[in-house]
């Protein structure tokens, strides 16, 4: 799918964030830079900054979610913006409307901008063609395509412990294939020049495209493991899997499912990520994923920083512009 020029406006700035494949470094090393500007905003007794005042954005989640919906609600009340959240299941999509004729309504009530979640891959880029000029689009999270802000906030997790991209081996673990964050992280990934991104899992979990990422694959989860210095965690994504892709969950676990024994596999200052939701004891174990190398709720905090810097950028209300004189 390559829809992501629709992303760039004349003058090469972000206009929507819809995807992290095709962006340039500058860019992606941009958000992580300004993301930085937020972190402290949550540690304020009056959370909140005045950069968004006045703008108004819709929540559209047409799939559930648990982080990334709190996430960006709480982002866009910490930059002063008013916040729609569209209840799906009791709005008149139910009745027969359009997506697009419920869009055109939305804009009709000077909606500024969609963050938009879908099982259908491409719907975030399929809005941002046809909503009026002036609105903003971001992509929570489309079918097994894209999710370029969780992407962005495990890249800004990994900037703040390991700091030099170039020198990182990073294993991305599981169900790859439908994995719309995996995709998003391997583009960052690459784009930001980490040393080596490999991909694990069984043959039945990993898409026959991935080779062509830039990325190294194993099957075998001891090999895989040897010497990395960030471990990306995946759930099996059941939801999207049409036949048995995986024997049984318990032997998945055994093959694949991270344990204090195999992460001694990794460097001994390795991390272990997960962008959640974790299913303790099918992908990853509790001692793992509540241990001291875990920075599993780490990610969900810095994707208020980060979601908060996307939304600024593609607003052009940076940080340093408003609110510096309030
Ligand atoms: N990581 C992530 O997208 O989680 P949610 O489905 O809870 O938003």
């Amino acid at each position: 799918m390559k829809q992501y020029n629709i992303q760039i406006d004349e003058n090469g700035k972000l206009r929507h964030f819809l995807t992290t494949e095709g962006l340039k470094r500058q860019l992606l090393v941009d958000i992580l830079d300004h993301a930085e500007n937020f972190t402290s905003v949550g540690n304020r007794s009056v959370k909140k900054i005045p950069l968004l005042r006045g703008n108004t954005i819709a929540n559209l989640f047409f799939e559930p979610s648990t982080r990334t919906r709190t996430t960006f609600e709480l982002a866009a009340k910490r930059l002063s913006a008013d916040v729609l959240n569209i209840n799906i299941n009791t709005s008149a999509t139910t009745k027969g409307e359009s997506l697009l004729d419920m869009l055109r309504n939305l804009e009709a009530m000077h909606c500024d901008m969609f963050v938009v979640r879908h099982s259908q891959s491409g719907a975030a880029h399929f809005i941002a063609r046809h909503v009026a000029p002036h609105i903003r689009v971001i992509n929570a999270g489309d079918g097994s395509h894209a999710h370029p802000t969780q992407a962005m906030l495990d890249m800004f997790t990994i900037r703040r412990h390991k700091k030099e991209f170039a020198d990182l081996r990073v294993a991305i673990v599981g169900d790859i294939l439908h994995s719309r964050v995996a995709r998003s992280q391997i583009h960052a990934l690459t784009t930001l020049g980490v040393h080596e991104v490999r991909v694990i899992g069984p043959e039945t979990l990993l898409p026959r495209e991935v080779q062509n990422l830039g990325v190294h694959i194993y099957h075998d989860l001891h090999a895989g493991l040897a010497n990395v210095d960030v471990i990306i965690m995946l759930r099996l994504q059941r939801e999207r899997m049409t036949g048995a892709l995986i024997p049984s969950e318990r032997e998945y676990f055994e093959l694949y499912g991270l344990t204090p024994e195999k992460l001694a596999f990794a460097k001994p200052d390795a991390i272990v990520m997960h962008p959640g939701p974790i299913n303790r004891g099918v992908e990853i174990s509790s001692e793992v994923a509540d241990g001291p190398h875990s920075v599993i709720l780490e990610q969900v905090s810095n994707g208020i920083a980060i979601r908060m810097a996307v939304m600024s950028i593609i607003m052009g209300n940076r940080f340093g512009n408003d609110e510096e004189r309030e």
